[in-house]
């Protein structure tokens, strides 16, 4: 039995599905345990892309996939999603399983994500406007669906017509727009077309992952988003709604801490981040343009560019202490292949003058101190030996390693799942 959590390190988009992807090979079940359809996971083999925003991208190597009670889940997109996997042939049925106490992102929480950042002009968050805050908001305040309600027709549709009264009068007095106002007897017939489509796969979670690890299975647990936009550790306010760290993969599939046999980080090998807020490291000079048009920075949701800048030790580094982290995976690194010297943040000048090493509460006017480091200036994508890499890639990846504090254990030279160099691949399963 193992139990192993993979996390991104810094603020998203750090390669997870191709590595979540990779791991599956040798996992019975895959885990979702936060966030939405605010996730992109994009996943590459033989010259297909696919990208997956619900659905655990174990589905595609037909894995159990289930999305655990922490999650919140948009029915009309999860129904779209099955409905592409289902046309290549994936039996979605059999393999997918979904939380019947995970809370549904109902039509109000989209219009008021969108109103919201509108109303906010320049502060806005920059959200995918898929209506993940509101609806954690909501089961914080104990006004949430879940998706078990949807089992009982009657109680659903009392409880949805209190709701829509409710939220009719919020975007009515607080918004003041001239948005259709919800109709709670059109969203209970659209909702009753999806529980026709998605009761077989609806069931108790928690039961059906302990009862995978009493069984000695191995399990995944694929997190979503990045440790800098956990809602408690984040750049906070310019974070999601959920918390990204390893330790909500327990809550949010329900699970004992006690289970958990390894985390490992996803680490790029430079740093991006969408939508706004702080970054230390960002370019916005030609280096930064480089970064974002060889790695091809641009979000897997919402199609809009990742801001691009040079990695920054302080956050992985920090990471690593949040999560645990067992060992990192680190990605992206071709990306570099035409630098004639790439800069590590080692430190932060802070607004006072002095020098941290470690993260301060605000990421706010402080000015990175960097490291330098010869390029390695040759192709290196789709390098699958470690003995074929540059000597100057091996120091790169020393030097990371040694400042974030964890071991390398996987290298992504490329995105297909071929593209890879686990060492050691013994290590995370029994
Ligand atoms: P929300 O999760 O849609 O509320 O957006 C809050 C912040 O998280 C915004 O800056 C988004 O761009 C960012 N965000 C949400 N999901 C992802 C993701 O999967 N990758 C990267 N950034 C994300």
């Amino acid at each position: 039995m193992a139990c192993l959590i993979i996390v991104g390190t810094q603020w998203g988009d750090e390669g997870k599905g191709k590595v979540v992807d990779l791991l599956t090979e040798r996992a019975d079940a895959v885990v979702r345990y936060q966030g939405g359809n605010n996730a992109g996971h994009t996943v590459m083999f033989g010259n297909k892309t696919f990208i997956l925003h619900m659905v655990p991208s174990g589905i595609l190597r037909e894995t159990t996939s289930i999305l655990g009670n922490g999650v919140v889940i948009d029915l009309s997109e999860l129904v779209k999603e099955i409905n592409e996997l289902e046309k290549m042939g994936i039996d979605v049925e059999k393999h997918l399983r979904i939380s019947d106490r995970a809370q549904l992102v109902m039509p109000w929480h989209k219009t008021f994500d969108q109103l919201r950042e509108q109303k906010k002009g320049k502060s806005k968050i920059g959200t995918t406007g898929r209506g993940i805050g509101p609806t954690y908001e909501d089961k914080a305040g104990r006004a949430g669906i879940r998706v078990g309600d949807l089992l009982d027709q009657e109680k659903f549709r009392s409880r949805l017509s209190e709701l829509a009264k409710e939220k009719n009068i919020f975007l009515e007095k607080y918004f003041d727009t001239d948005e259709t106002s919800f109709s709670a007897e059109d969203i209970f017939s659209e909702y009753a077309d999806y529980l026709e489509k998605l009761e077989p796969c609806i069931v108790d979670t928690p039961f059906l992952i302990n009862q995978l690890i009493q069984d000695g299975k191995n399990i995944l647990f694929e997190g979503a988003q990045g440790t800098f936009l956990d809602v408690d550790h984040g750049t906070y306010p310019f974070v999601t709604s959920s918390n990204t760290l390893s330790g909500n993969a327990c809550v949010g599939s329900g699970i004992g801490p006690t289970c958990i046999t390894g985390v490992l980080g996803i680490v790029k090998a430079y740093t991006t981040r969408v939508g706004n807020g702080p970054f230390p490291t960002e370019l916005l000079d030609d280096d930064g343009k480089i970064l974002q048009s060889e790695g091809n920075e641009f979000g897997a949701t919402t199609g809009r560019p990742r801001r691009c800048g040079w990695f920054d030790a302080l956050l992985v580094r920090q990471a690593v202490r949040l999560n645990g982290i067992t060992s990192i995976a680190v990605t992206k690194l071709d990306v570099l292949d035409n630098f004639d010297t790439l800069k590590i943040a080692t430190g932060y000048r802070l607004s006072n003058g002095e020098e941290s090493d470690n993260l301060p509460r605000s990421l706010e006017n402080v000015i990175p101190v960097y490291h330098e480091m010869p390029g390695w200036k040759c192709q290196t994508a789709g390098l699958v030996k470690y003995d074929q890499l540059p000597g100057e890639m091996l120091g790169y990846l020393d030097k990371i390693s040694e400042l974030v504090g964890a071991k390398v254990s996987i290298i992504s030279t490329g995105p297909k799942r071929e593209e890879t160099i686990v060492l050691n691949p013994d290590q995370f399963w029994d």
